[in-house]
């Protein structure tokens, strides 16, 4: 029986890394014997143009019956930061599908480590893994603005830290074995209740992981500084939002940074972790590899199938390594360009 892939666009440079997504996952498919089944919806700014919302129940609903999730990219000037607004939609979806684990990796491939602004020596081994939790905290709390007052309420309950905290003392496990959580727990009440019961969960149940709190403004320094020291990176929402996009600075480009957005269940949301790239979108110069990251990580989470995901991202080392490269890397090389480049590697692997 095949496996039914929802795809949405979105807006800007994210239909055309949405294509790179699917171009990867089709190519997957072939190679390793894979029955998947693909249906654009319309989403975002495109869906708020076409019926005034973005997020259609209908696309909902297809996303609810889908086995994985692929997209591209929502919002632009287009739309701005009125009423209706694209990046809402993608809020709702998250809610809505109980999205709460977002899994964001950064890893230096070895032959951009000269490429990052920072010393190569600094970023050379870089391997840390983002779990930011997603569907609480500043983004989710009660929203006011009463004349020229407004205000956002940070709210995070125990259960939902507890939730977001397993997942990534589990992720630590299968890895360097050590968790930084990171907060601001010498100023929010949400952060000391997020300290303390990562704590009383990790000594009950993870004692034999490896955990560390730090604040987040001199985290922000030190991810910088010190990334080698970090393995998982376990933070609320609006920091790993900012975190996350800070630490492609460590890859080279947002343009190679993936995520998968995690729920109780199998279905998952892939997505570059950029946005639409409105100054260069509709060029077809945008990196696609954030994208076919998370087609693979799709692969590994939400499809079963773990080997065509390691062959995905062995293809995106290895024409990287070949010096595949797209412009914010410094190469020539356009979307469509660069992920031939990626399925050729593919093919031959
Ligand atoms: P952005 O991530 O879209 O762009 C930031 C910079 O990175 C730009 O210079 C852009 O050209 C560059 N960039 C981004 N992706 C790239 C790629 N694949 N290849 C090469 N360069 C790339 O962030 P922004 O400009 O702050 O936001 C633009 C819009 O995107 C906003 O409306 C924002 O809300 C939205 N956004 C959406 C998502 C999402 O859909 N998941 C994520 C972040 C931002
Ligand atoms: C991201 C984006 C979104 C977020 C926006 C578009 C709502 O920045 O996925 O990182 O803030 O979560
Ligand atoms: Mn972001």
């Amino acid at each position: 029986m095949s496996q039914n892939i929802a795809v949405l666009p979105g807006d800007g440079a994210g239909p055309e890394v949405a294509a790179a997504a699917r171009a990867a996952l089709e190519a997957a498919a072939a190679r390793f014997g894979l029955s998947l089944s693909f249906a654009e919806h319309p989403f975002g700014g495109a869906a708020i143009d076409a019926c005034g919302n973005p997020l259609p129940d209908a696309t909902l609903e297809a996303c609810r019956a889908a086995d994985a999730i692929i997209l591209g990219a929502v919002g632009g000037p287009k739309w701005g930061t009125g009423t209706v607004r694209p990046e809402a939609g993608l809020l709702r979806l998250r809610q809505e599908l109980n999205l709460f684990a977002n899994l964001r990796p950064v890893k230096v491939h070895p032959a951009l480590a000269a490429f990052s602004p920072l010393r190569e020596e600094r970023v050379r081994d870089v391997d840390i893994l983002i779990l930011r939790e997603l569907t609480g905290g500043l983004y989710f709390g009660d929203k006011t603005r009463v004349r020229d007052t407004a205000s956002d309420v940070c709210r995070y309950s125990r259960f939902e830290i507890i939730r977001a905290a397993r997942v990534a003392f589990e992720a630590a496990r299968q890895r360097r074995n050590h968790v930084t959580s990171i907060d601001k727990a010498n100023v929010l009440e949400t952060s000391r209740l997020w300290r303390e019961t990562v704590t009383d969960l990790h000594a009950r149940d993870y004692a034999d992981v490896g955990l560390r709190h730090e604040l987040v403004d001199s985290a922000a320094m030190k991810l910088i500084t010190q990334p080698g020291d970090y393995d998982v990176v376990l933070t609320e929402n609006l920091f790993g939002d900012i975190l996350s996009d800070e630490c492609s600075v460590l890859a080279g480009s947002i343009g190679l940074l993936g995520s998968a957005s995690l729920g109780a269940g199998q279905n998952g949301l892939y997505e570059p972790i950029h946005g639409s790239a409105p100054d260069i979108a509709g060029q077809g110069i945008a990196n696609p590899v954030g994208a076919i990251t998370s087609a693979a990580m799709a692969l590994h989470h939400s499809l079963g199938a773990p080997e065509a995901a390691d062959a995905l991202d062995g293809a995106i080392f290895a024409a990287i390594a070949d010096g595949a490269r797209t412009r914010d890397l410094g190469g020539t090389l356009g979307t469509q360009e660069m992920t031939a480049a990626v399925i050729d590697r593919l093919q031959k692997g």
